[in-house]
């Protein structure tokens, strides 16, 4: 079992990559260690420059990711941490990748479009190859199990194609030089929602910061922002069925699920009947309650850069280590010669 995540440091991460990903992550540690594999996340740094932004903050966002990740349950001591920018190897695969993957596999991509909106002539090249990078990150590691959010699927499918193709016109039936990544996407919270729309998910990227709840919220903005969500003016039902059509309050019950470690199913049989008016307040607290001690570690991590640049350091060499035979391979496979 070989585990590899990425994430982008870019802005804060919200309860979305925590509910989608990063629970996911830190529950496969355990799962890795009792099976002999390893995981290996990092902070897709070099992601990052596809699209406009601001270096100082991008060195400091992801010193800041390292503290989040750690305070919601990454051990660096069990995991492998680390950013792109710190193993080549991602980039010089991505190259190599590029050369199989197909400009009509990318033109589908639907990241690539939403990102480029009406701008495609002004998108930056690296927002266009970005999936192949993507691609280079998983299958480096001979990754077997990815967990990402649902929206992170058709990139996840993409490196699938590109492994089998590359496998197919590079290797030896018998000896393929990568290995075909599963995605592991989590069934009641793979994509949650914005607070002020629910057919829109939660991100980074929303101007509106009352769209979403970050890791880092104090408990009064968390409180304010779910007073806030938008809902409809019926009571929560009390089965399943009386949520559809209701992309708002099916948000709310499925974070309140997620949190409380509960089915949707048992939730509403408790709160069905409510109006927000009251279960809005629960949710809160339970959200307060569940990212508190989140927020009171990275609070305490964040202070030493030190020691979140020593993180990054060791998890860098020890990623390049693991990745070293399978870039190799690749080179070999395809007839570049290395001396
Ligand atoms: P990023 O940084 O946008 O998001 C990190 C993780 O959070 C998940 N996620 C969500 N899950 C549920 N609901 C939401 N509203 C929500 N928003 C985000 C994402 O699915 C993701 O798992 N391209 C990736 C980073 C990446 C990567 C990789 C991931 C680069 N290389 C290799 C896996 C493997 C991204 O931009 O994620």
């Amino acid at each position: 079992m070989r585990v590899v995540s990425g994430i982008q440091p870019t802005g804060k991460p919200h309860l979305g990559n925590y509910l989608g990903a990063i629970r996911n992550y830190v529950r496969m540690q355990d799962d890795a260690e009792a099976t002999g594999g390893q995981c290996l996340y990092f902070l897709a740094d070099l992601h990052a420059i596809s699209m406009p932004h601001d270096p100082a903050e991008l060195s400091a966002s992801t010193r800041e990711m390292v503290a989040t990740l750690v305070a919601c349950g990454v051990d660096p001591d069990r995991a492998i941490l680390f950013n792109q920018a710190q193993v080549p190897a991602h980039a010089q695969l991505q190259w190599l990748l590029t050369g199989t993957a197909r400009m009509g596999w990318l033109n589908r991509m639907t990241q690539f479009k939403d990102k480029s909106g009406k701008n495609r002539e002004g998108a930056s090249i690296a927002l266009f190859t970005y999936p192949v990078l993507q691609a280079a990150d998983v299958l480096l590691y001979q990754a077997t199990h990815v967990p990402v959010g649902d929206d992170q699927k058709q990139h996840l499918e993409l490196a699938r194609d590109i492994a089998q193709k590359f496998n197919n016109d590079f290797c030896p039936e018998d000896a393929p030089v990568f290995t075909l990544p599963d995605p592991i996407i989590p069934p009641d919270t793979a994509r949650i929602m914005s607070l002020r729309d629910g057919s829109a998910k939660m991100s980074k990227s929303n101007p509106s910061d009352m769209s979403r709840i970050n890791l880092t919220d104090e408990a009064d903005t968390i409180m304010q922002k779910i007073r806030k969500a938008r809902t409809d003016p019926e009571p929560l039902p009390s089965e399943e069925a009386g949520l559809e059509g209701r992309a708002e309050a099916a948000n709310l019950v499925s974070i309140y699920a997620a949190l409380a470690g509960a089915s949707t199913a048992q939730v509403l049989s408790e709160h069905g009947g409510e109006g927000f008016g009251k279960f809005k307040p629960a949710l809160g607290e339970l959200l307060v309650e569940k990212l508190a001690p989140i927020n009171d570690r990275f609070n305490e991590l964040r202070k030493d850069r030190a020691a979140l640049d020593a993180i990054l350091r060791q998890g860098a060499e020890k990623a390049s280590a693991l990745g070293a035979p399978t870039l190799e391979a690749a080179y070999n496979a395809l007839g570049l010669v290395r001396g």
